[in-house]
């Protein structure tokens, strides 16, 4: 096995290892460079996508994370091969012997990651059957799946769901079909895409999600010899083809992990060149970014996020689709914003439970009020969603060492920024599920000159 692979998987190993800390002397600014690679919420379904092929396909940039090997050993269960490529990041997936995998297998896997949904199409194309395990991924609501097993079921696929999971099955084969999402999941539309491509005759999708991420996934199937037109106001139409050729591909970068660093530089008054960091998938961060009080410049190789000093001013947020701003950028912004002078509101629409992670953060003094369903009379550009929360942060206030267990990917690294900001010694515990998604971050803190002690 290449040390790629096996490193991503040792990093899903340490997933849910409470024992897994590090201790933080607070208070100092992270100055330095790093690296991005790419996207976990692209190279992930990336790699699924290789199943669709009768060829190997190549897929450069592929962060050294823990969903990463989650997903290499969900490939392998089924008789993909993976292995490490002549750069760094790179991955060969070899699909020319695809087989039906023991449910044990898959099963231990699936448990820690979303991503083996997306299996489904791929694997009825190729096996006939697909068996879905109980799936993981952070705790931030109820992420149910049925926008994923209505779209299946109008290709024509048969969901059975049984005490292992869900058995799919595609008696006639799957054909294209006419799909309106109630709402622009990022999943469900990767669903899509992932099934029509091989499904016979024309599927068209309405209201699907057009993240970068999902732009650069129907870049790779285009690559692959699929026909795939995004027409405006989030129609995209799909065109069945019978086979499908590998892929060589450089992952976009990650731009959630590009948005983290940068509140981390502002939260610390510090100043962090992201390499890798591309101003266009980021517009809309930069914009919130630039009101709050940070600065940035942007060049050729990346983007160097400072504080330039002075105060830090408050905004009024609200999480959205994209072109909006992402649910997964609020959670180390909120730092940054206790260090605001004012009343900041962020109001969460995407998920239903996303600011559990702001108890660690008034544990540690940020003066945080959580409105459980929104708060009507604050102005919005977003329509209200039911499941709507908003925060208030009022600032600025100091915050100090605490002991604290991270709940989830993104609120994960918001405690660590938290720390790093703090007064005194923190300890982090459970810091393995940042491994999801930030690629060495232990290694970038220490270039960063962080002053922390890891506890492995
Ligand atoms: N939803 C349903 N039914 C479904 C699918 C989604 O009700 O069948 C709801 C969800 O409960 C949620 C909303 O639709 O309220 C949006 O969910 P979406 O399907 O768009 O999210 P996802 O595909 O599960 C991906 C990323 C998330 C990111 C969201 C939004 C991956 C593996 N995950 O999740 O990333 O927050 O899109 O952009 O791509 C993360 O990286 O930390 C993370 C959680």
């Amino acid at each position: 096995m290449n040390s790629l692979v096996k490193d991503a998987q040792k990093a899903a190993e340490r997933v849910g290892l409470v024992s897994d800390k590090i201790v933080i002397n607070g208070g100092k600014p992270l100055r330095g460079r790093i690296e991005l690679r790419g996207a976990k919420n692209l190279a992930t379904k990336a790699m699924v996508a290789a199943l669709l092929a009768e060829t190997p396909s190549t897929l450069r940039d592929v962060p050294d994370i823990s969903d990463v090997g989650v997903v290499t050993g969900m490939l392998e269960a089924y008789g993909v091969s993976v292995t490490h490529g002549a750069e760094s990041g790179e991955l060969v997936l070899d699909p020319s012997n695809v087989l039906k995998a023991h449910f044990a297998k898959i099963d231990a896997l699936a448990g820690s990651s979303r991503i083996p949904i997306l299996f489904c199409g791929p694997l009825l194309h190729r096996l006939g059957e697909a068996l879905i395990p109980d799936l993981g991924g952070c705790r931030i609501g109820d992420r149910p799946i049925d926008f994923h097993l209505d779209a299946l079921r109008a290709f024509g696929a048969v969901v059975d769901k049984s005490y292992e999971g869900i058995r799919l099955t595609a008696p006639n084969g799957l054909t294209g079909a006419n799909i309106e999402l109630p709402y622009p999941s990022v999943g469900a539309t990767e669903q899509v895409l992932l099934t029509a491509v091989r499904a016979q005759g024309v599927t068209e999708l309405k209201n699907a999600a057009i993240e970068p991420e999902i732009m650069d996934l129907i870049a790779i199937l285009q690559k692959m010899g699929a026909i795939i037109t995004v027409e405006p106001n989030r129609v995209i139409f799909i065109e069945g083809v019978d086979k499908l050729n590998g892929y060589d591909h450089r992952a976009l970068f990650d731009r959630n992990e590009a948005a983290s660093w940068a509140s981390a530089a502002l939260a610390t008054e510090g100043d962090i060149f992201v390499g890798g960091a591309k101003q266009q998938e980021l517009m809309t961060f930069l914009n919130i970014f630039r009101k709050v009080g940070g600065a940035f410049d942007i060049h050729e190789d990346g983007i160097r996020f400072y504080h330039p000093g002075g105060p830090l001013k408050p905004v009024v947020v609200e999480t959205d689709v994209h072109p909006g701003f992402m649910t997964d950028w609020q959670q180390p912004l909120i730092v940054a914003l206790t260090k605001a002078v004012g009343r900041s509101v962020v109001h969460e629409t995407v998920y239903e439970n996303r600011f559990g992670f702001t108890d660690a953060l008034i544990e540690m003094g940020a003066n945080i009020v959580v409105h459980k369903e929104g708060i009507e009379s604050v102005t919005r550009r977003v329509p209200r969603r039911p499941l709507e929360q908003a925060a208030v942060i009022i600032g600025p206030t100091p915050l100090h060492g605490a002991d604290i267990e991270i709940p989830d990917l993104r609120g994960g690294f918001s405690h660590l920024i938290a720390a790093l900001t703090a007064e005194g010694q923190s300890t982090v515990s459970n810091i393995g599920i940042i491994s999801r998604g930030y690629e060495h971050f232990i290694d970038k803190l220490d270039q960063l000159g962080a002053d922390f002690v890891y506890e492995g």
